[in-house]
């Protein structure tokens, strides 16, 4: 494994701290702009992302292009130390654009043009958006892809959406035959044969409208996948003119916390590095240690896209957003510990949305660094002081590693198949939470799992975990048999090995290509309602050894033991006494099957017994404190283990035998660890 990778950029090998910046909001207004730059140095911050929205600031009149506002802020930035991840303007486009070329305008799903407004309206496919984006980013780049200040480009921001024009429907149909050559290929594996659906010319295939074609599984798929390609092609086309002229200057651009409409694995190989957009809801009735958990998760997928290469947390919010249901302020301490959370899970900086409140519009009340009141007398200001002056002590973790000895599957086709699907628990079979809760229970126990795509390679794992895996691509049966068969251990869930990549179900008994590692035959599924509630006893066989009764709802399969053994049984209904926790042995290995959704309680302790069993690494061997985290970051020689209080209380509680020291301080830490609340220390050990 590679622990050490290198930093964004050589000119800038530490921790980066900083913002989204709009300068150009504030071109009349002269004495912010240089208040701004003393701001920010006080602030400990070294990089701000500029020209986000910046299309007609930059190009106020078809080809006439102002560029000198831009030179000064890099110019001043340069001065002082401060560096800038520029963006390309494309995520909004000026008026005069809209106006005299409507065709750069999205086309909706209900086939209507949108007028000029909000951002991210734009069809990906129009020549004339892709031709104006072109030149803006040529210019942008013959005039600063050499600055001494840029130190990357921040693409566009947060891509999202899909354009149905009639260029992105010849697109669409140029894909598909692609993908399947002829038309009876298509129609097999769409099964279009059903309700007479289908397509004998190209020119029949339209993307899903809702006053047309929703019902055909593997069309709604093959347009997501479309979707996803066309933004990606986006993001090329984007990319060229930048890398003519500096192929060095690395590339990003921002995530938002599990979006569903884009497969992000699929950005993975056309960005230097990767980046996103992280609003967790702190203080809300949930337990902050459950939002904690969560946003861990996606910065687990951010890390594990590129191979564990460390990204950037391109945003957070200082304080608080304007477009939550309720936004409540950070309490103390909170702040530094959101952030550095940030860290422990891979990320090289901690960023903001935004510098300072724009004055007016729809963000008007969004937190910043700089509020509207102008100075730097503010709880937040401090908040953000104090990340940064935490930073500044971070060199060494620069480019480190997330040490993952467990993996998680969570794989966008399979979310976009098993949420369409029309099954057995059409309320809801919430993919995304019980991915999240078998997540969740592994970051309790401090475990550094990483949260793949099932094409992702397994073999490094010792530890994988595959839940409600409807879709199974092909190969991936194998894979898994091979990664059990060296001695791996496979978890899989109910409602597994239902449909191959085009949503055709698999002959022959599920789950399909899972059945003959995991040893069982699944017969039928039950869909139960929010009331309903079934039982799982766990017998005591097995090495895992675990016994006790715990809550099943939402759904239960049905299976038949071959070969599998029974771990534990249903104790209700018809089904009662049948298998729903099994093991098989397979190879060197075993794979277990969780027959049903069982309680969260289950999950906590079955995983600590598999972690044990299966060897696998914790950041610290003691039993935390509930609310408490542990994870950790490594070089290969030292380990810097971020503990983080989740709790308004302190917690304390005894380390394990190694010796640690404060990475703030120097100082060796005794045999007990205290934390105040919301409280976050970063601890040192050797590796070895
Ligand atoms: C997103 C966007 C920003 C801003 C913030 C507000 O992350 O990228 O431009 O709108 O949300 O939270
Ligand atoms: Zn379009």
């Amino acid at each position: 494994m590679t622990y050490v990778y290198p930093p964004v950029s050589d000119k800038v090998p530490h921790m980066l701290h900083g913002a989204d910046y709009n300068p150009e909001q504030w071109l009349r207004y002269p004495e912010v702009l240089e208040e701004d730059i003393r701001l920010m140095k006080l602030a400990k911050c070294n990089v701000m992302s500029i020209g986000i929205f910046s299309w007609a600031m930059l190009e106020p009149e078809e080809g006439v292009f102002t560029f000198e506002w831009m030179d000064q802020v890099l110019e001043r930035f340069a001065a002082n130390g401060i560096y800038a991840l520029l963006a390309t303007p494309s995520g909004a486009r000026p008026a005069w654009m809209a106006q005299k070329y409507p065709e750069v305008l999205r086309t909706e799903k209900n086939r209507v043009r949108n007028l000029f407004g909000f951002r991210h309206n734009h069809c990906p496919t129009s020549p004339v958006y892709r031709e104006k984006t072109k030149i803006i980013n040529s210019k942008l780049a013959e005039r600063y892809a050499d600055h001494p200040a840029v130190i990357g480009w921040h693409i566009s921001n947060e891509f999202g959406g899909d354009c149905h024009c009639e260029l992105c429907q010849a697109e669409f149909r140029s894909f598909l035959q692609d993908k399947y050559g002829t038309l009876d290929e298509l129609n097999h594996a769409w099964w279009t044969t059903f309700w007479s659906h289908t397509v004998t010319d190209w020119s029949q295939v339209e993307s899903p409208a809702p006053h047309g074609e929703t019902q055909v599984h593997a069309m709604n798929l093959d347009w997501r996948r479309f979707v996803t390609q066309r933004t990606v092609d986006f993001v090329k086309h984007e990319t060229a003119p930048l890398k003519a002229v500096n192929p060095n200057l690395p590339v990003t651009t921002n995530f938002m916390e599990f979006f569903e409409g884009l497969d992000y694995w699929k950005f993975a190989d056309v960005l230097d590095f990767l980046s996103w957009d992280s609003y967790p809801t702190w203080h809300d009735a949930d337990e902050e240690s459950n939002q904690a958990a969560k946003i861990a998760m996606m910065h687990d997928i951010v890390r594990s896209i590129k191979g564990g290469q460390p990204f950037l947390l391109m945003e957070s919010t200082p304080s608080l957003t304007n477009w939550q249901d309720v936004s409540k302020l950070k309490r103390p301490g909170m702040h530094l510990l959101a952030s550095l959370q940030a860290v422990a899970h891979g990320s090289d900086s901690v960023q903001y949305f935004q510098w300072r409140k724009s004055r007016g519009s729809s963000e008007k009340l969004h937190g910043a660094v700089v509020d509207h009141v102008g100075h730097e007398h503010t709880r937040v200001f401090q908040d953000v002081t104090d990340v940064g002056t935490a930073l500044e002590r971070m060199d060494k973790i620069v480019g480190t590693s997330v040490p993952a000895e467990a993996a998680i599957i969570f794989d966008w086709e399979n979310r976009w198949a098993v949420n369409d699907s029309q099954g057995p628990r059409n309320i809801g079979v919430k993919y995304e939470q019980t991915v999240q809760k078998h997540h969740e229970a592994l970051w309790k126990l401090g475990v550094s799992t990483d949260v793949i795509n099932m094409d992702a390679d397994f073999s490094k794992y010792k530890l994988l975990i595959a839940p409600m895996l409807y879709m199974v691509r092909e190969g991936v049966g194998e894979r898994m048999e091979q990664f059990v068969k060296n001695g791996g251990t496979l978890v899989v869930t109910y409602w597994s090995g239902i449909v191959n990549e085009t949503d055709l179900c698999f002959l022959g008994g599920f789950p399909g290509p899972l059945r003959q590692v995991l040893g069982i035959w699944s017969e039928e599924l039950e869909g139960l309602h929010d009331r309903d509630r079934n039982g799982l006893r766990l017998n005591g066989e097995g090495q895992l050894g675990l016994s006790g009764e715990y809550e099943i709802s939402e759904i239960c399969d049905l299976i038949h033991l071959e070969g599998a053994k029974s771990l534990g049984e249903y104790t209700s209904d018809f089904y009662a006494g049948r298998p729903a926790l099994t093991v098989n042995t397979f190879g060197e290995g075993e794979a277990y099957y969780v027959a049903a959704r069982v309680g969260a309680s289950f999950q906590d302790d079955f995983y600590t017994a598999l972690v044990q069993r299966a060897g696998v690494a914790r950041a610290l061997n003691v039993q935390l404190p509930s609310g408490t985290s542990a994870h950790l970051r490594t070089d290969g020689e030292h380990d810097f283990v971020f503990v983080q209080n989740y709790t308004p209380e302190a917690v304390v509680f005894p380390l394990d035998e190694r010796v640690y020291f404060d990475l703030e301080s120097g100082q060796q830490i005794g045999s007990q660890l205290q934390l105040p609340p919301y409280g976050v220390q970063v601890l040192e050990r050797s590796r070895s």
